[in-house]
């Protein structure tokens, strides 16, 4: 059983206790920067004379938080000719060896968890309970990919040799691995990307989003600590279209983890695929047109509280998060006026205060797709209820009140919003197979939730739905690692899922050895 040895997921900060709480908010909020980062590539020369990028707070645009370097065409080249080099001994080292030092990294982490929450708050405008979470999250990834590698690649596969010979299965690392990761978990996924790789024997250079540079370089400098050689693991902050374009065009690359939009994907797909060189590996997580169904036996109180959660913790930028809400006829009106009452007491706000709900987007652009968003679904839709917004709050910052939509076809949305904005359709008792059809016509195949109570129901929709994660009498996202599994299928990504028992594999190559004894 692949699932058994990790039981010890991270144990983050223990809710209920109001000292604990308090003298976390506190710690972290003495951390205040600036901070700053650079591309770190050994050996570099002239990484000075590249654009230095300011970074301000998504919540306060007036507060700096650091800046940084960003990485040019020059910087490229001489790290993927370091990366090269030094794959073949990163590979030949004992898999323990390398997952010793994920876990050690694992520690560390949280052992400084102040200063990691203070910038996934400053720099990715996280609220303080998600800020806690992605450092859980991140250091869970190190443990399981850590314990994944000894368990895989600690020693051959012994294979039949029914002709008298011995058989060996070998796991290799493939060679120089890109990892882009994105802004909404710039810790956690960036990690688990990167100790994915590291685990398997492959050396990596690491591309954040441009928004969130300063915590990935704060997670390069971690593994560096903890022993990864500084060749093994580059660090090249910069814009997609310069840095990002560089390398998935480069023969040198041999795979990409990308996590980001379905569109930036497919442009990484043809770039890897137009090179005269090795075929690469890509793991891509892309985007979702996330449902959630609720049918008349469900307890109307618990859709509400899981569709909050569900479309509007973290701002509604998850790549789970719920944005189409198939809500049974029978009780649609009960839940759409309960859901108002609770849209309305939503804090929107700083999110390093405990009392914040929902914290701010993540850029002025991604705002301005919202505003678009939300002024089309005005005139097409009928607005169920728009969370309050503080002027004072929304002066500042880039926020963006809740919204919640009824909307007359799922044709009404052509594609993935990426912010708090819920969308309501009704549907008739007699309908799951249509509604589970039009989830399944848009393509995406991430997360859904369901709330029933009706084992048939809930075993149809398990066996029609083409969904990565599915999730039953709950909320739809935070999946954990080594407990759900996280990735999903056709638009929303290639697999294999993220924090799952295949996903070192595909950073992997097999090679066998047959001896005539
Ligand atoms: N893994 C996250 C979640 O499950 C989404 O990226 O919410």
């Amino acid at each position: 059983n692949l699932f058994g040895e990790l039981r010890k997921n991270s144990m983050g900060i223990n809710f209920s206790n109001d000292n604990e709480l308090k003298a976390t908010a506190e710690a972290v909020n003495a951390k205040s920067g600036p901070w700053t980062a650079e591309p770190l590539v050994p050996g570099a020369v002239g990484a000075a004379s590249a654009a230095t990028v300011t970074v301000t707070n998504p919540a306060d645009r007036r507060q700096t938080v650091g800046s940084y370097v960003s990485a040019d065409a020059a910087l490229v080249d001489k790290a993927l000719a370091n990366a090269v080099a030094t794959q073949p001994d990163w590979d030949r080292l004992p898999a323990a060896s390398r997952a010793a030092i994920l876990e050690h990294a694992a520690e560390q982490l949280e052992a400084r968890r102040a200063e990691f929450i203070a910038l996934c708050v400053r720099e990715a405008g996280k609220s303080l309970p998600d800020a806690i979470a992605e450092i859980r999250e991140a250091a869970d990834f190190l443990r399981y990919y850590a314990t994944m590698a000894r368990r895989l690649f600690g020693q051959p596969e012994q294979l039949p040799g029914p002709t008298g010979e011995s058989n060996q299965l070998f796991l290799n690392g493939r060679g120089v691995f890109v990892c882009i990761s994105p802004w909404n978990f710039p810790l956690a996924i960036f990690l688990g990307q990167v100790s994915a790789a590291l685990a398997a024997g492959n050396s990596v250079i690491a591309k954040p989003a441009e928004q969130t540079s300063l915590i990935g370089y704060a997670a390069v400098k971690l593994l560096h600590e903890a022993g990864v050689p500084e060749a093994v693991l580059q660090y090249l902050p910069g814009d997609g279209a310069v840095v990002g374009a560089a390398l998935t065009r480069d023969p040198r690359v041999a795979g990409v983890a990308f996590t980001g939009s379905t569109e930036t994907a497919w442009a990484i797909n043809r770039a890897l695929a137009a090179r005269n060189a090795p075929i690469a590996a890509l793991i891509a997580e892309t985007g979702g047109q996330n449902a959630m169904i609720a049918d008349s036996s469900a307890l109307p109180e618990q859709i509400v509280k899981d569709v909050i959660a569900s479309a509007f913790q973290s701002a509604g930028q998850r790549c789970s998060a719920a944005r189409v809400l198939f809500v049974q006829e029978d009780i649609a009106d009960k839940v759409t006026s309960m859901l108002a009452g609770a849209m309305a007491e939503l804090k929107v706000g700083d999110p390093g205060q405990l009392s914040t709900d929902v914290g701010p987007v993540i850029d002025e652009d991604a705002k301005q797709i919202l505003v678009d968003h939300a002024a089309r679904m005005d005139k097409e839709a009928k607005k169920i209820a728009e969370a309050p917004l503080d002027a004072d709050v929304a002066a500042h910052g880039t926020f963006f009140a809740p919204r919640a939509y009824e909307i007359p076809t799922l044709s009404t949305l052509k594609r993935e919003v990426f912010g708090p904005v819920l969308h309501v359709l009704r549907w008739k008792g007699s309908e799951l197979p249509q509604v589970v059809e039009q989830i399944n016509a848009t393509g995406y195949g991430l997360t859904l939730g369901v709330h029933s109570r009706i084992d048939d129901t809930v075993e149809y929709i398990r066996s029609h739905a083409r969904v990565g994660n599915c999730y039953v009498n709950r909320n739809q996202i935070g999946a954990v690692v080594g407990v759900q599994p996280f990735g999903g299928e056709s638009l929303s990504g290639t697999g294999p899922k993220a924090g799952g028992p295949h996903y070192l594999l595909r950073f992997a190559g097999e090679r066998t050895l047959t001896i005539n004894t």
